[in-house]
């Protein structure tokens, strides 16, 4: 499988948040590549550390948001708390992920697809906003 990369169309001009984005990417690689080599003790303890970090990512990002003054902070907020109830769905295809190589390549792939397209993809609505001259 081919590394995670951080698509150009998801940087979002903004310092702090482009570059905890590519931080999660970097965790995402790194928790596929330790489960590749059947290290899920490590792994476990990988996928822990991405999931506070998102957290964290999340408050900061609601924080920008909400110092510059973006009308829908409150609707972001709310789907950032979706993904964070959603991620138990992760913890369980991990628990799985060790009983073979098909339910760890499912882990990985849900993995990549709930960074990417559920929480990064959902940042594009503001974009244009942080990215908008004064
Ligand atoms: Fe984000
Ligand atoms: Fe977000």
């Amino acid at each position: 499988m081919k590394k995670l990369e951080l698509p150009s169309s998801l940087k979002m001009h903004n310092e702090t948040i482009d570059a905890e984005h590519q931080k999660l990417v970097d965790f995402i690689n790194t928790i596929a590549n330790t489960c590749n080599k059947g290290k899920f003790e490590d792994a476990a303890r990988l996928l822990e550390d991405f999931l506070s970090f998102l957290k964290r990512h999340f408050q900061h990002e609601e924080d920008i948001l909400r110092k510059e003054k973006f009308p829908q902070v409150g609707d972001h907020a709310e789907y950032h708390k979706k993904l964070l109830r959603d991620s138990a769905r992760l913890l369980k295809l991990f628990d799985a992920a060790s009983e073979s190589d098909e339910a760890n390549e499912k882990f990985i792939i849900a993995l990549r697809y709930f960074l990417l397209d559920d929480a990064l993809k959902a940042d594009v609505m503001f974009k244009s906003f942080l990215s908008a001259p004064e």
